[in-house]
């Protein structure tokens, strides 16, 4: 049979490595025949990765130290990895979700790939709004280094709820994205994103917290009346970044089972076109968040000295 996929041997970093969908998204690259540079602040114990490099991506020096060990010559890269905000600051949570994968681009995967490489990031459906936010996501997208979008994102991450930070990344990501697939076109490297709804991985109780209750993220996922699985995330980013997508480049592919088509016919709310860095919205975000959180402490007393 024809090697559809075309993984045998191929050189791949994947972020995020160890839960969710980056381990799903490994899993089937090894059984692909890839070589797997698996990236992760915990081991990634997949069996047959050639390697596992513990990195904390919201750090610069561990992605430069990790860049060390990962071969020249990489063929596909996978940023998986991501936080969601509830146990995380802005600035961890941003700069994992985003910085990193801007960094990784520039710095790293522009001099290595070569024409036939691809690149996708996992951003999110909570990211869908950003061509409506240009405006807002504009100076981060287009700052080339990690000190420029430190500095940039300083107030936001002195004053917004580190929630926030999580739409905010996600739709910065998918506009560099789009942005940087039209240059790493001359390179003939492709780049594209998968916006998965909500799945059933290690940051799903952080969501259902979020929302309140496992319907409340049910009914984020479309039609399906369940949650999607990790695998159903990685099959669409490990056939993005495979010979079998050789002339797709600079998509947003949702994976939400309908849910942003009811949107768009005005059959269900879109909750997701608000500003992400507005100060009064982020400063009412920030009270509720903490409002809510009070409540909680106060019909749950003892739970405030559990550790
Ligand atoms: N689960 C969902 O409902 C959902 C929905 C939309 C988008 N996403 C996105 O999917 C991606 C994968 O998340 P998941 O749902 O599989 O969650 P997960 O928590 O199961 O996996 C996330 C992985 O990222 C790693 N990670 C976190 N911070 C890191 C850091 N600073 N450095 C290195 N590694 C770090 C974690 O250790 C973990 O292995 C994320 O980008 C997330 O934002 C998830």
């Amino acid at each position: 049979m024809k090697n559809y996929f075309g993984y045998t041997d191929k050189i791949c970093v994947v972020t995020g490595a160890t839960s969710g969908m980056g381990k799903a998204t490994v899993e089937i690259l090894v059984d692909l025949g890839a070589k797997v540079y698996a990236l992760d602040l915990n081991p990634c114990t997949v069996e047959g990765i050639t390697k596992f490099i513990k990195c904390n991506l919201a750090k610069k020096e561990e992605i430069d130290e990790a860049f060390k060990i990962i071969p020249e010559h990489i063929d596909c890269f996978f940023g998986v990895a991501g936080l969601s905000g509830a146990k995380t600051d802005y600035r961890t949570t941003f700069d994992c979700n985003y910085t990193a994968n801007m960094y990784i681009t520039l710095n790293y995967l522009k001099n290595r790939m070569n024409k036939g490489g691809a690149i996708v990031y996992c951003t999110s459906t909570a990211g869908l709004e950003w061509k409506k936010f240009k405006k807002e996501q504009n100076k981060v997208v287009h700052a080339k280094t990690w000190e420029e979008v430190q500095e940039l994102t300083k107030k936001l991450a002195a004053s917004a709820p580190a929630t926030f930070a999580y739409m905010y990344s996600k739709r910065c990501t998918s506009q560099f994205a789009c942005e940087q697939s039209v240059e790493f076109a001359k390179l003939g490297i492709r780049i594209n994103n998968v916006l998965p709804a909500s799945t059933d991985t290690g940051m799903k109780q952080e969501f259902q917290d979020m929302v309140g209750s496992e319907e409340g993220l049910i009914a984020q996922a479309g039609l399906a009346g369940r949650l999607a699985n990790p695998e159903e995330m990685a099959y669409p980013m490990v056939f993005l970044n495979s010979e079998m997508a050789s002339f797709v480049s600079g998509l947003d592919m949702v994976v939400d089972y309908t849910d942003t088509c009811l949107k768009t016919l005005g059959l269900k709310k879109n909750l997701e076109a608000v500003s992400a860095t507005n100060p009064i919205i982020c400063a009412l975000a920030k009270k509720m968040i903490t409002k809510s959180a009070n409540n909680t402490k106060a019909l749950n007393p003892g739970k405030n000295n559990e550790k």
